[in-house]
């Protein structure tokens, strides 16, 4: 039988009446002023607190190679490896990407570069060496933290970035000689640091710099701070539930925002032990992890969930997933089918949450104990004033089923505090006292918010968000290609994909085998993700007077949709 516990927000309208932040600061032993430093938090804060021989993360690998850490365990390697960089000569604030695969080095690393004082800046590691490069180049990084798996593509742009100093390999065999400037790292062979002093940053010093892709220009990196904590710590608490006897999984690469703020900051700094697996989808995979670690907290997303329902309810019968308890998702629409789906086949519904890179902790959300709507996202999170903006006064509207724009007042813990060397991006992200989300939506009378969608070209894939700017500056690189315009383009399972409407040079015949030979120049420059799944040779690609591509004429024409004013057409 399954047990339930009482949550922790118990009455959502209570928790609305005299919310405060501080409430999260007192939890947390911070008063304003005093030092906050999130590493510190996650590990010697709950070792102090008793917990120090409880498991912090249970991970396991390709092929059921696991390991198992205690919080005494992190406290440790985190102060391993923040002293190690130390003694490389990185100081407080210098940019330390980590570039791995989901193994415990990625998640200890990402704790002792924040321990140090370090901005830690962590990568996708399926990107290519394109994607690395532009994101090094533009943080002025001083060191990456990879693996032999993917020291090759640093290698191939280093010459290209005068500020990367260290190249430190954390799993080096000693079998291929390292080359100049690279460096060895071992967290079994290093001897353990048991004590380092974590920097005393404050509330406003740097800590993370997750890069997130718009529609024009190159991505742009999200600076957030210290005191992200305090959101962090209360939504995982809130909307997440983690409970002391919690196993919690959330399947979310720390390469992107939901995997530092939820699959690492938000459980460890409440004492919650969490288990990662790093190793590919398959429904069979994840229902065995489930069943053999007794997860009860299941953080994923619509994509995954999508695959789940494609794998069938037999697989699920297969196995015992009685230890669940309470499940959420983020990332993309998640469907109503979904929702009904999984409280039919898991005796429980998903949770659908809302928030960005740049909101650095959950937004508008299902919280537990709230009626459900399925394909509603729900309401905001108690302390986050969100609101729909009518789109063309950008004043705040209540209208049931008017589509407007999601809006957030500023001054959450964990919203962004700029984008890296880019103020005027920034800039534009507000309006008349509101953080802009660039996304669409509708409230119903309840005041649940509905998702309608993006107020961009930004293509969201499988919860990833891709430029069609990025892949159309990609593809000019190829010899074959004159110009391209990419779009989204549905998909049942990522709900989208990215399309490439190509025109080729004079000399070059559109065939599969040149399709096939684009798409491959793409995901090695960029990644997997970026990589069109379709490509459409064409003559000549719709352009404004001015000689734009209309994106949103070839978006319409995969979508099915009307393509509206087409008045400044040159080649209509
Ligand atoms: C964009 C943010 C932080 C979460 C991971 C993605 C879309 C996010 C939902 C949802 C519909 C969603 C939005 C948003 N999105 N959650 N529950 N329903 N759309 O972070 O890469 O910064 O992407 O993802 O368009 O703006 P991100």
């Amino acid at each position: 039988m399954r047990t339930m516990t009482p949550s922790n927000i118990g009455s959502y309208e209570e928790r609305l009446k005299d919310f405060s932040w501080s409430l999260s600061e007192k939890e947390l032993g911070y008063k304003a002023g005093d030092d906050i430093n999130i590493a510190w938090h996650c590990t010697d804060r709950v070792c102090k607190l008793g917990k120090a021989g409880k498991t912090a993360l249970i991970w396991e690998g390709l092929g059921g190679a696991s390991k198992s850490y205690t919080f005494n365990d992190i406290r440790l390697a985190s102060n391993t490896i923040a002293s190690f960089l130390q003694g490389l000569g990185i100081r407080r604030e210098e940019r330390v990407c980590l570039f791995m695969d989901r193994i415990p080095e990625l998640y200890l690393g990402f704790l002792g570069v924040l321990k140090m004082g370090g901005v830690a800046q962590p990568l996708f590691s399926a990107f290519g060496d394109e994607s690395l490069l532009v994101r090094l180049e533009n943080a002025q990084t001083t060191a990456v933290l990879t693996t032999r798996k993917h020291a090759g593509k640093v290698r191939k742009i280093r010459e290209k970035l005068p500020h990367l100093k260290h190249v430190i390999v954390v799993d080096d065999d000693g079998k291929k000689p390292l080359q100049t400037g690279e460096v060895a790292f071992s967290l079994e062979k290093a001897e353990p640091v048991e004590d380092f002093k974590a920097a005393a940053t404050k509330a406003e010093s740097p800590s993370v710099l997750h890069y997130t892709s718009g529609t024009t220009g190159q991505p742009k990196g999200v600076r957030h701070v210290h005191y992200s904590l305090i959101s962090q710590y209360l939504t995982a608490k809130w909307v997440l539930d983690l409970q002391d006897n919690d196993i919690y999984w959330c399947t979310a690469d720390p390469g992107w925002v939901t995997g530092t703020s939820y699959g690492i900051i938000g459980p460890w700094s409440l004492g919650v032990t969490q288990c990662v697996l790093d190793a590919g989808f398959s429904a069979e995979a994840w229902y065995q992890f489930i069943q053999k670690h007794k997860v009860t907290v299941w953080y994923s997303a619509p994509t995954a969930i999508r695959s789940l329902m494609k794998a069938g309810e037999e697989a699920v019968k297969k196995h015992d997933l009685e230890s669940l308890r309470h499940l959420a998702s983020v990332g993309e629409p998640l469907n109503a089918e979904a929702v009904v789906w999984s409280q039919r086949v898991f005796g429980l519904p998903f949770h659908d949450n809302y928030w960005q890179t740049e909101t650095g902790s959950i937004m508008i959300t299902n919280l537990p104990g709230m009626k459900i709507k399925p394909g509603s996202m729900a309401k905001p999170f108690p302390g986050i004033t969100a609101a729909l903006l009518d789109m063309t006064t950008f004043s705040p509207m209540t209208d049931p089923g008017k589509v407007g724009l999601i809006a957030v007042k500023p001054g959450w813990p964990a919203m962004l505090r700029g984008y890296w060397n880019n103020e005027e991006a920034f800039k534009k992200k507000f309006r008349d006292g509101w953080y802009l989300t660039g996304d669409r939506a509708t409230l119903d009378k309840d005041g649940y918010f509905w998702f309608v969608g993006r107020d961009d070209d930004v293509i969201n894939t499988a919860g990833h968000l891709v430029s069609p700017f990025e892949v159309e500056s990609a593809l000019l690189e190829h010899p074959a290609v004159a110009e391209s315009g990419v779009v989204s383009k549905p998909d049942e399972i990522n709900m989208e994909v990215v399309k490439a409407f190509v025109t080729l040079k004079p000399g070059n015949e559109p065939s599969e085998d040149l399709k096939l030979e684009i798409m491959n120049f793409i995901r090695k420059k960029l990644s997997p993700l970026a990589m069109p799944q379709e490509i459409e040779f064409t003559p000549l690609l719709p352009k404004t007077r001015s000689g734009k591509i209309m994106r949103r004429v070839l978006k319409a024409k995969e979508w099915g949709q009307e393509i509206g004013d087409t008045s400044t057409l040159e080649n209509d």
